[in-house]
């Protein structure tokens, strides 16, 4: 069971990812509720979860779930659309506190904006073969259409820092043009990495096409949840609260200087975790 002493809303949220894509949801959760903590913890050791089974994506994310509650966060966010995909139904039956995945968030917002019903979406091979997105989507509009398109070459581009680059625009166009050509007018942008591409996308796409990004819907949606849940925390927590802390499986250095390309809060420290032994 979960036991805490004193206020619950003083908790910290849990973040997970497969590796240091996660960030793009942290760093929306820090702008959108800044009064909360975070403990994030990224699987930088056994990452990119996007090439693995379903399995695989859910043992690894049961290990993260059950280290996260050792730190008593209040609410768990999977960040990773590869683990929401594949895991987040098991894990929330399973677990004992709200837990919340990023693909809900994006299908959400994207069948609310498209105009023409035709919407796009790219991921890893995990997650465009889960259609889950399509799933959820179609749940809330059976009349939209969902085009997938798997991008695996983005993620390792991104974590190279090729954000602007002519490689990354070439193969963006060789991946998005069969979007285009299915005439989409709103495209999710279904994997932690892609919102630090987001300005070669969205110049590939053009201006009638409206991006998605799931990391700030999902931060939208998590706030609202603790409204609702009367766990927003009401105060800011005081200097030295070790606010934002953050975990890794493997190399905790490398992780830090990508994180702090990312978030400018400035990350002073990553620990390494053995998290085979959760
Ligand atoms: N975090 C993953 C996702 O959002 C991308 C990296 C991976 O394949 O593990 O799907």
């Amino acid at each position: 069971m979960h036991s805490r002493e004193g206020d619950l809303r003083k908790a910290p949220i849990g973040v997970f990812d497969s590796g240091v894509g996660g960030l793009t949801v942290v760093r929306e959760i820090m702008r959108q509720i800044p009064n909360e903590s975070i403990i994030f913890f990224g699987d930088t050791a056994r990452v990119p979860y996007g090439s693995k089974s379903k399995e695989t994506v859910t043992r690894y994310s049961r290990q993260i779930v059950r280290f996260l509650l050792t730190h008593e966060v209040k609410t768990i966010v999977v960040a990773c659309n590869t683990a929401s995909a594949c895991a987040l139904e098991d894990l929330e039956k399973e677990t004992e506190v709200p837990i919340i995945g990023v693909v809900k968030p994006g299908a959400r917002m994207a069948s609310q904006v498209t105009r023409n019903g035709r919407i796009g979406v790219i991921a890893t091979e995990a997650t465009i073969g889960s259609r889950i997105y399509s799933q959820y989507i179609q749940e809330l509009n059976s009349k939209v259409t969902i085009f997938g398109k798997a991008c695996p070459l983005f993620v390792p581009l991104v974590e190279e820092g090729l954000w602007q680059d002519p490689v990354t625009d070439e193969i963006a166009r060789r991946y998005l043009t069969e979007l285009i050509d299915c005439d989409i007018d709103t495209l999710i942008l279904g994997c932690t990495h892609y919102p630090l591409i987001r300005s070669t996308l969205g110049k590939i796409m053009g201006e009638g096409v409206t991006l998605v990004n799931p990391a700030y819907e999902t931060a939208r949606e998590l706030r609202r949840m603790l409204e609702e849940k009367g766990l927003l925390n009401p105060e800011e927590p005081g200097l030295g609260s070790n606010r934002y802390q953050f975990y890794v499986s493997d190399k905790a250095e490398k992780f830090k200087q990508f994180a702090n390309s990312i978030i400018k809060y400035g990350i002073l420290s990553a620990k390494t975790v053995n998290i085979e032994d959760y």
